[in-house]
């Protein structure tokens, strides 16, 4: 696990932003993996500057979504399908369908997580994995407690996340959706290279679990420590605790 603090978020920006663009050189045809949440705004703007500026093309890439709130209707602005295209997919260029995310609405939910992880594995696998991590550890909506064998499946947010979360609910924690449809540790860990953003104090527990704690199923990042290519992006507040 490489971990790299750096003073200023644009600077995080910047080097997750090279490692997407190294991928697109080497293989136009990557599929990425696309966090929503605020981590990796900054990111998405870099790389929305950098393709309007010619540098890098998502024409030929694909992209999977890591997550998706159960129930929340086709039109409702905090969708994770609606933010990805909002934050990240209308400003770059990618093909038309390039990009998929968890069905959050299907009537048959098993089947419909069934067929995401048949969708990503004829896609031939995350080549690159962008990540943000909860105050309390989840990645994608793998919460404490998560098997680390976990596929593509129905989670129930906690009561810490739906609080983290109501600031995009306006302030309303009872409207943060209970449930979630979530990529699992098991699929996030065959990605062959996690890139991982974590700015603030309110991170850094969670960072420090992720970086020196014992591996736990009540700390689900604690998993990537046995990844062999995590890249862990930390602004000085996020890696406050780490020894
Ligand atoms: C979102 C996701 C979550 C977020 C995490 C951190 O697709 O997978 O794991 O990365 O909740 O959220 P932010 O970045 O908003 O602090």
């Amino acid at each position: 696990m490489e971990v790299v603090i750096l003073d200023e978020p644009r600077q995080l920006a910047h080097v997750a932003a090279d490692a997407v663009a190294a991928q697109l050189a080497g293989t136009p045809d990557a599929t990425l993996g696309l966090a929503t949440g605020s981590s990796p705004l900054a990111v998405y703007d870099e790389l929305a500057a950098r393709c309007s500026r010619g540098e890098l093309s998502f024409a030929a890439a694909r992209g999977f979504t890591l997550d998706e709130y159960v129930g929340l209707p086709a039109d409702h602005p905090e969708r994770y399908r609606t933010v990805i295209d909002r934050d990240f997919v209308s400003r770059v260029d990618f093909a038309p369908g390039a990009v998929a995310g968890p069905d959050g609405l299907a009537r048959d939910i098993p089947a419909a997580c069934a067929a995401y992880e048949r969708s990503i594995s004829e896609a031939g696998g995350v080549d690159l994995q962008i990540l943000g991590i909860g105050s309390d550890g989840h990645i994608a909506f793998n919460e404490p407690g998560s098997s680390f064998a976990s596929r593509t499946r129905i989670k129930t947010l906690t009561r810490q996340t739906r609080v983290d979360n109501a600031r995009f609910f306006g302030d309303d924690v009872d409207a943060v959706p209970t449930h979630c449809l979530t990529q699992g540790l098991g699929t996030i860990m065959e990605a062959r290279h996690l890139v991982l953003l974590a700015t603030g104090q309110k991170k850094a527990e969670a960072v420090h679990q992720l970086v020196e704690g014992a591996v736990s199923a009540l700390w689900p990042g604690t998993i990537l420590q046995h990844h062999p290519h995590v890249t862990v992006l930390l602004d000085p507040a996020a890696a406050s605790r780490l020894q």
